[in-house]
């Protein structure tokens, strides 16, 4: 398979006039952007309003140099730390900020970095978006036993069948030195119905590893667990997903948010629960089909929103 042509090789942000329109950045107000990246989320909340300031944040500290371009822009209304908004959201003061916005996965700078993301680069299999973390991919695709790396494909999004199929012929193909070959090893061993599909079969290999070594699952349900009580009453949560696995996740946290009873119906002592407010997107909204032509990145893109209640 050749490597699909992409718009950039650096990241565009995707969904922004929509994020600036959830957020209602042109009122001005206090934001949290918990994926920092390419700071252009940040930016354009920023440009929104001179009322706006944005407390950037990112696991990565390769993004630093594009924060601190942001606060020679910006001065004071920009602030950012590293860190990982699993762990450090819980550490803002309760009701700080009127609009909160995670941009789930990688970035494409990290994709382009040779940091072992990219299916077409021969660079090791590391993926590691905090570089202080110790597990990498390359431990995992190396030495991982047969059984845990079945699993782990598995709570990544590989399915059961091809789970197996593939870490057997991982297993058989050690040592693998480069996301290139690791690619080219899922390749050749797929059954056609996967060679024949438009993404390249080992996507959702890539993505597993990369969920794990990241422990993004983690981090997504502690920053989920947090997050409402640093958002200020009236202020919204958006956070947009790339794979069915987040999506999921994020739409059913914020159901549950929602609903006034989460108790049964038939349940004899109902434990009411006093809804948190609602959520403002029924459906997960899409990139138009403009911006998925000029940003290809952008197809997978579904962005969910949930508004607080008013006092
Ligand atoms: C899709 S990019 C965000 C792009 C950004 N919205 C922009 O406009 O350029 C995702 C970013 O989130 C960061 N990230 C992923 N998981 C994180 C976590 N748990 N905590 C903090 N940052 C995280 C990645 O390092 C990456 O820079």
């Amino acid at each position: 398979m050749s490597e699909p042509v992409t718009a950039s090789t650096r990241h565009v942000p995707v969904l922004v006039r929509e994020i600036v329109e959830f957020l209602g950045a042109s009122e001005g107000g206090r934001f949290l952007d918990c994926t920092f990246g390419g700071g252009g989320h940040s930016r354009a909340i920023l440009e929104a309003s001179p009322l706006a300031s944005v407390v950037g944040i990112d696991r990565d500290p390769a993004v630093e140099p594009m924060a601190e371009r942001l606060q020679q822009e910006f001065g004071d209304r920009f602030q950012f730390r590293v860190g990982s908004f699993g762990d450090c959201c819980s550490q803002f003061g309760e009701r700080s900020f009127d609009g909160v916005l995670a941009d789930l996965g990688m970035s494409t700078d990290q994709l382009h970095a040779r940091r072992g993301f990219s299916l077409w680069e021969d660079a090791p299999l590391d993926m590691r978006m905090d570089p202080s973390l110790s597990l990498t991919a390359d431990e995992i695709v190396n030495n991982y036993p047969l059984g845990k790396l079945v699993s782990l494909l598995q709570a990544g999004g590989v399915n059961s069948g091809e789970a197996h199929h593939f870490a057997k012929v991982i297993v058989q193909k050690r040592p693998i030195a480069t996301a290139k070959k690791l690619a080219e090893v899922v390749e050749n061993s797929a059954p056609r119905k996967l060679r024949e599909k438009s993404s390249h079969p080992a996507t959702v290999i890539f993505q597993a590893l990369r969920i794990a070594v990241n422990e993004e699952t983690a981090q997504l349900r502690d920053f989920l667990e947090s997050i409402p009580s640093v958002i200020k009453a009236g202020g919204r949560l958006a956070i947009i997903t790339f794979h069915s696995l987040e999506d999921r996740f994020v739409a059913k946290s914020m159901r549950h948010w929602g609903a006034g009873d989460t108790s049964p119906a038939w349940w004899p002592t109902k434990s009411r629960q006093r809804s948190l407010g609602k959520l403002l997107t029924r459906k997960a909204v899409r990139a138009l089909t403009e911006e998925v032509q000029q940003n290809p990145a952008s197809r997978s893109a579904g962005l969910r929103v949930f508004e607080f209640e008013s006092e």
